[in-house]
């Protein structure tokens, strides 16, 4: 039996990873340490929260005293660290608390990691550490950390730190870094379920700059099935990049998603740039394919469908967030962004 600490578990990514965890494994014992910050939300967890192989904690990563606790008292032998601020538009409004969450939280998991002898550390990093690509050429892992955003610089230090504590400490660190994730329970914060809902509530799109900037996506489900091969498989102090090959451009996503809601291209709004916005990611995801045998599962076609039939399925879930202190942020995010 593998006793897991999973942070961040009740955030987009985490949440889809413990509902397929607990669907497919009987070997695992996962306990969900989760902040439950804007992003977090229990209502992703609710077919597996009686689940026997599963418990809930509501704290945060940068508390020692609680992580301490929680190794000891559930004799964690693994660590997945989700647990982090997510969204790069927030980062750029404010960027103290992705440092304290990011650097600092990892820290604390990575000293109690040592104290206890974990047998791995799956820490959850991003393509975006890498900066910020041309119009050709990939992320590679040996690519050089040239990290743009406040969340960017991050998620590097996280990195960085992990790493050390694999040189120095002999912690059992693995990094995966994944391109942009799409699918169930994403925050509509991030394009692909801020379009949706938009477009839904015949709301204008917000596209920024000339909405040529390119992102290479992977259904959310595809990203968890590598994680767990790595929390298996993967070799200490090596970094996996994980993606699908589906570079597109913003403005195509926004287009697509209109199209299959059956609204109009007149809701696109361009607007302003994000401020040192990326170009251009891509990733190169040989080393997981050849040395794991992962490979993502989903077409972009079906599995954007899929996520856009969710989102239409489920209006109780959205809309309880975006009645929220969400409005607060939206209307913050956009006023500065009007052209
Ligand atoms: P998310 O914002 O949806 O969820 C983050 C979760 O972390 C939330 O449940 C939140 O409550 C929790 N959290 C935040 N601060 C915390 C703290 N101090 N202590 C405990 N819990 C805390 O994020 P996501 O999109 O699910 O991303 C998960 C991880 O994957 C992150 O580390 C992110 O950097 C990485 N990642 C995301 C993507 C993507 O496209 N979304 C792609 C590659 C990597
Ligand atoms: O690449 C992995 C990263 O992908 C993760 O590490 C981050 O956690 C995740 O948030 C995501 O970062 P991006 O900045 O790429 O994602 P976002 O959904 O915010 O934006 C995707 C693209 O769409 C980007 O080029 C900005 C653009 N965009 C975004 C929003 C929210 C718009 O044009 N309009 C919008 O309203």
């Amino acid at each position: 039996m593998k006793n897991i600490l999973v942070t961040g578990g009740a955030g987009f990514i985490g949440s889809n990873f413990i509902n397929h965890i607990l669907k497919n494994r009987s070997d695992i014992f996962i306990v969900n340490l989760d902040k439950l910050t804007y992003a977090g939300n229990l209502n992703n967890l609710k077919d597996v929260e009686n689940h026997q192989n599963y418990f809930f904690v509501k704290g945060d990563i940068v508390n020692d005293e609680l992580v301490n606790y929680l190794f000891q008292k559930y004799e964690i032998t693994h660590v997945i660290n989700f647990a982090a601020e997510s969204h790069v538009d927030r980062s750029i409004l404010g960027s103290e608390v992705f440092f304290r969450t990011n650097v600092l939280g990892t820290n604390v998991l990575l000293e109690n990691a040592k104290r206890f002898g974990v047998e791995k550390f799956v820490q959850i990093s991003t393509d975006e550490v890498y900066g910020s690509l041309g119009p050709v050429g990939e992320f590679e892992e040996t690519t050089p950390l040239q990290p743009n955003s406040p969340y960017a610089a991050s998620k590097a230090a996280a990195d960085m730190m992990a790493l050390a504590f694999y040189h120095t400490y002999h912690v059992p660190v693995v990094i995966t870094r994944c391109s942009n994730n799409y699918g169930l329970y994403q925050f509509p914060e991030k394009l692909i379920p801020l379009m949706i809902i938009n477009a839904m509530n015949n709301k204008k799109l917000p596209v920024y700059g000339d909405g040529l900037n390119v992102r290479d996506w992977i259904y959310v489900i595809d990203h968890n099935k590598a994680v767990e091969m790595v929390l298996e498989k993967g070799k200490v102090g090596e970094v996996y990049n994980i993606g699908a090959s589906t570079e597109k451009p913003n403005i195509e996503i926004v287009k697509l998603i209109l199209k299959q809601l059956g609204k109009s291209d007149k809701l696109i709004e361009y607007v302003k740039d994000r401020p040192g916005h990326d170009r251009r990611y891509a990733i190169n995801s040989s080393k997981i394919k050849n040395e794991l045998a992962w490979q993502p599962q989903y077409s972009f076609e079906s599995a954007i469908k899929n996520t856009i039939n969710w989102y239409l399925e489920n209006e109780n879930w959205w809309k309880e967030i975006i009645s929220g202190d969400y409005q607060n942020y939206y209307k913050l995010q956009y006023s500065s962004r009007s052209n």
